[in-house]
């Protein structure tokens, strides 16, 4: 019996992928950047099962039907092509993500699988290869193959991946606005706002300018360059969003008052700038010695985590 078991951590992107070139492929409209962290991480493993009829999908001890098992029984499907298979297989997932709460649990989740399931297929995937085939599960999933900082490369199938980026030290404060599970897929979310936001077009030529600056100002190790790139790129992301029709919105009350915390922390002299994915937690960016800091002043707002930069994905049997 085949079984093979991968972890990965999920990332935050400072620079923001939020659009689709193309959706069979799963490629980007533009790059983007981002931090693996060493929290939350997930821990699946694939098990080969010639006897059984159909896939078999468990996440969190729970067995899973429909679009959550469809999803990964298509994710499958496309590694059993690559590997020449038939043959099922049994997913078996631990995720320790708050799930769907714009923590980015897809991005560890599918590069966990793509890790364990490309390997109890019999493929033998140097990196490159692997950030593709999980950018096919999910996007960002690209960017957890890699350890610390990332750029997932907008292109073809063959340009899309994501590569290492130098970076200065740097660390996250997570702050748990709402663990629940959101509204609005960021998936099915991204497609609407790509269909009915007038400021789309906007939104990709301008990330494709501000992933350039972002890129050049982590490999000069510009703390506050990079801080400013990103709480832009944030809020302009959060306000493509609010402009679509029928409109989502993310960001809470709670989440406001967030960003309102970075901008009057920097006035104290405190250098922290603040993101969010797709969902109500912020995500402050500081040097590791102000982590603490950052934490303590957001504490009286939401529950608190610090990451700091973590491991690619790792195949652990
Ligand atoms: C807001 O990677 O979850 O977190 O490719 O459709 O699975 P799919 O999307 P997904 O979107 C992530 C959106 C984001 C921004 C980011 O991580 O860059």
């Amino acid at each position: 019996m085949t079984a093979v078991t991968a972890r990965a951590h999920p990332n935050i992107a400072l620079v923001k992928y939020w659009g689709k070139a193309d959706t069979a492929l799963n490629l980007p409209a533009t790059g983007s950047l981002s931090m693996t962290l060493d929290v939350f991480p997930t821990t699946t493993t694939v098990t080969l099962a010639p006897d059984a009829a159909h896939d078999e999908v468990v996440l969190n001890g729970a067995v899973r039907e429909g679009v959550v098992r469809d999803r990964v029984v298509r994710f499958l499907d496309i590694v059993r092509e690559m590997a020449g298979s038939r043959t099922a297989a049994v997913v078996d997932s631990v995720n320790t993500v708050p799930s769907a709460a714009g923590l980015a649990s897809s991005a560890s989740g599918f590069a966990a699988l793509a890790a364990a399931a490309s390997r109890a297929y019999g493929l033998d995937l140097d990196r490159t290869a692997l950030s593709r085939l999980a950018r096919r599960g999910s996007g960002s999933a690209a960017r957890s193959v890699i350890p610390g900082f990332a750029v997932w490369h907008a292109g073809s199938d063959e340009e899309s991946f994501a590569e290492p980026l130098d970076a200065p030290d740097l660390a996250m404060v997570i702050a748990i606005v709402n663990s629940e599970e959101k509204a609005v897929s960021s998936r099915d979310a991204m497609k609407r706002t790509a269909l009915t936001s007038p400021f789309y077009p906007a939104w990709v030529s301008s990330t494709t300018e501000t992933l350039s600056a972002a890129v050049q100002a982590s490999r000069d190790g510009d703390v506050e360059r990079l801080g400013r790139i990103t709480e832009t790129n944030a809020l302009r992301m959060h306000a493509v969003i609010q402009s679509c029709d029928p409109p989502v919105r993310y960001l809470s009350p709670v989440s406001v008052a967030l960003f309102d915390l970075a901008e009057s922390l920097r006035a104290d002299g405190l250098p922290v700038y603040a993101t969010a994915d797709a969902g109500p937690n912020v995500v402050f960016l500081c040097r590791p010695k102000d982590a603490d800091a950052v934490a303590a002043a957001a504490r009286p707002l939401a529950e608190t985590m610090i990451a700091r930069p973590g491991p690619g994905v790792e195949v652990l049997a």
